[in-house]
């Protein structure tokens, strides 16, 4: 499929350069011909597809190590797609060369190095960090969140998200995720627990069970690739999780990715890969609601195995709040935040028991 991204305007012109072109490429892709978010540069260590993304894509210039690309002064936003377990180390070099950054999630791996991101914002203060947590990005949860914005739910009562996908391609196409540091409950569960914390705020405390699949266990996965999640939000509230990656017989009829929010006034579900949502609001008929149109601007090329929509949504509203002086969300804080309650959700899977979410 060719592509048909939208561009919205931003104010201000900004080089950007991308590090990992697996799904990073997506990102290459969407802003093509961008009018003020230029490509500047490209960043793998894989000879062979930095030099392919390079040339189909027109984009200046190439580099294999990241610490030559961080030195261009054309460069204003470094966006980082590298393995998880790379995160913390390619956020740390952008950091340092004073770049903005935008990081893929998970954010990072482990706690620790959510500790060691926040503590980079502090000695770089100049320096902008947002977590590009691309299912907030997409069509139908951002018209939940207009939704939700705008009082039309009323007060939320409970809210739930799941991500539930046949991750066979994935065992078989990432190395990294069999190398110690890749845990896929960050991997993954990183999409649903974001956009519950999203509506329900601070979690407090959680509750995990987790299980492996036999499709882990087929693909001689070493970890746990199903989860269901409790959590307890400051000031009372309750959600649930659920993560399961053993799909084998897929089906059209529940989305991969799903939020449902439950209101005193309505009740909106939206849905990923599906471009709708469900919606039921005090004294009007239940609705399917659709966003066809969008099709283009999310998938834009190799069916709907990229997030190329998503990545140009989140770039944009970024830039747009650093030109505004703006804090662009999921910021380092609020990624911090969602890496604290899955390191909950490891110690409680680990113990058997509840586990405490470290504060910020
Ligand atoms: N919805 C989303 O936002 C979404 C979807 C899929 C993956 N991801 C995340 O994107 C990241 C990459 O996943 P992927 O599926 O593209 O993996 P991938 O293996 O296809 O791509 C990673 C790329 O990084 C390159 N790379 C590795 N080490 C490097 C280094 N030191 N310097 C430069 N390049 C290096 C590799 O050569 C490879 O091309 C992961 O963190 C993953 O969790 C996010």
């Amino acid at each position: 499929m060719e592509g048909h991204a939208r561009h919205t305007k931003i104010g201000k012109r900004f080089g950007v350069g991308i590090i990992g072109l697996g799904e990073g490429k997506g990102l290459v892709k969407g802003l093509e011909s961008h009018p003020e978010l230029q490509v500047v540069a490209v960043c793998d260590a894989n000879p062979e597809l930095l030099e392919k993304i390079r040339r189909v894509y027109d984009v200046p210039h190439a580099y294999s190590d990241l610490a030559e690309m961080v030195r261009r002064q054309d460069i204003d936003i470094i966006a980082i797609y590298t393995p998880d377990q790379l995160h913390i180390e390619h956020i740390t070099a952008a950091f340092q060369a004073g770049k903005h950054v935008i990081c893929t999630k998970p954010l990072v791996n482990a706690l620790g190095e959510a500790r060691e991101v926040i503590r980079l914002t502090e000695q770089y203060p100049q320096t902008r960090l947002m977590v590009g947590q691309s299912s907030r990005f997409f069509g139908p949860m951002q018209h939940q969140r207009r939704a939700y914005e705008s009082g039309k739910l009323g007060k939320l009562s409970f809210a739930e998200a799941h991500y539930v996908h046949d991750m066979r391609w994935f065992y078989g196409n990432r190395p990294w995720a069999r190398e110690g540091g890749f845990d896929l409950l960050f991997a993954c569960c990183s999409h649903p627990v974001d956009l519950v914390r999203w509506y329900l705020g601070d979690a407090e405390e959680v509750f995990a069970y987790a299980d492996q699949s036999f499709v882990a266990k087929e693909a001689g996965f070493h970890g746990n690739d199903t989860f269901i999640i409790n959590l307890k939000f400051a000031g009372g509230r309750i959600g649930r999780v659920l993560g399961f990656y053993g799909l084998e017989q897929p089906h059209q009829h529940r989305p991969w990715i799903e939020v449902a929010l439950y209101g005193t006034a309505g009740t909106f579900i939206a849905s990923y890969p599906q471009l709708q949502s469900l919606q039921k609001f005090t004294g009007e008929h239940e609705r399917l609601e659709t966003y066809f149109e969008d099709i283009y601007h999310y998938f834009q090329f190799e069916g709907i195995n990229h997030h190329a929509g998503e990545f140009v949504n989140y770039l944009e509203y970024f830039a747009r709040c650093l030109v505004g002086g703006k804090t662009a969300l999921p910021d380092a804080g609020d990624g911090f935040k969602t890496i604290a309650t899955l390191e909950a959700i490891r110690e409680s899977i680990r113990s058997g028991r509840p586990a405490n979410v470290e504060a910020l």
